[in-house]
């Protein structure tokens, strides 16, 4: 895995939003027109996501024509839960940059009842991001366990877009969000390992000294489901963008 080591969280969260420009605008609309991007949430791309609406507002980069899907989302968060991921793109980029709102996609996790099982609505995400053409740039974070999406330990290879319980230090981590613990989900759909390496390029952003060891471990591990992030060993276009801390264990 190729990885490249910036100062501080900022610097590498600059170089990941400089990567992405790049990216759509190579893909702008007078040219190839589509470009499909991966997206994450959590505490680690909110720099990203500020620096491209700062970058949007400057004309820098436009959106028209990009068509995005998350990682994932929690169960049991009504859409409107400021806590639940869609209201976090809402919040951090969906409605600062002209993106088409049609073209948003997250897992569609509040739908799940009695009539929408939680596989038919992760097979209909599988099948829009085919339809879509498959993502051609992916951007991931990881969890101090080596979870990328919420592919917990235990993840295989090759899973798909599927409904998962968190990891108990996953809904421990998450737990700064809410008032307590036990509001924290404790499931959510997620794009599976599979889908995350059918993606043509990925990018991972990890700053922080938490991070260190489950970067080590994927960077130089052995591949296992102990830790998810080792299965992007196998894909041919990984870059890992890290601050110095999160590189500190890498041997
Ligand atoms: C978010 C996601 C997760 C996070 C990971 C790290 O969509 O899929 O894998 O990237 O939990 O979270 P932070 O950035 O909050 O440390």
């Amino acid at each position: 895995i190729l990885y490249t080591v910036l100062e501080d969280h900022e610097s590498a969260s600059r170089h990941v939003a400089g990567l992405l420009v790049e990216t759509i605008n190579r893909h702008s609309p007078d040219t190839s027109g589509l470009c499909t991007l991966g997206l994450a949430t959590g505490s680690t791309p909110l720099s990203v996501y500020e620096n491209l609406c700062r970058r949007y507002q400057s004309g820098e980069v436009s959106f028209q024509g990009i068509t995005t899907f998350n990682l994932d989302e929690y169960v049991g968060l009504p859409p409107e839960h400021p806590q639940s991921y869609l209201a976090y793109m809402r919040t951090n980029l969906f409605d600062h940059v002209d993106l088409d709102r049609s073209k948003t996609h997250l897992p569609a996790a509040h739908q799940i009842d009695d009539s929408h099982s939680a596989e038919a609505i992760s097979r209909r995400y599988e099948s829009e991001i085919e339809n879509a053409g498959g993502i051609d740039w992916q951007l991931l974070g990881i969890g101090v366990n080596g979870h990328i999406g919420f592919n917990e330990p235990g993840a295989t290879i090759d899973s798909p877009t599927r409904l998962v319980d968190l990891a108990a230090s996953t809904i421990e981590a998450n737990s700064r969000f809410f008032e307590s613990t036990d509001q924290v989900p404790k499931q959510a759909i997620t794009m599976g390992i599979g889908t995350i390496l059918k993606a043509r390029k990925i990018v991972l952003l990890a700053t922080g000294a938490a991070k260190a060891e489950a970067v080590a471990a994927a960077i130089n591990g052995p591949v296992t489901s102990d830790n998810p992030a080792s299965f992007l060993q196998t894909h041919s276009d990984v870059l890992f963008v890290l601050d110095r801390e999160a590189a500190s264990a890498i041997a």
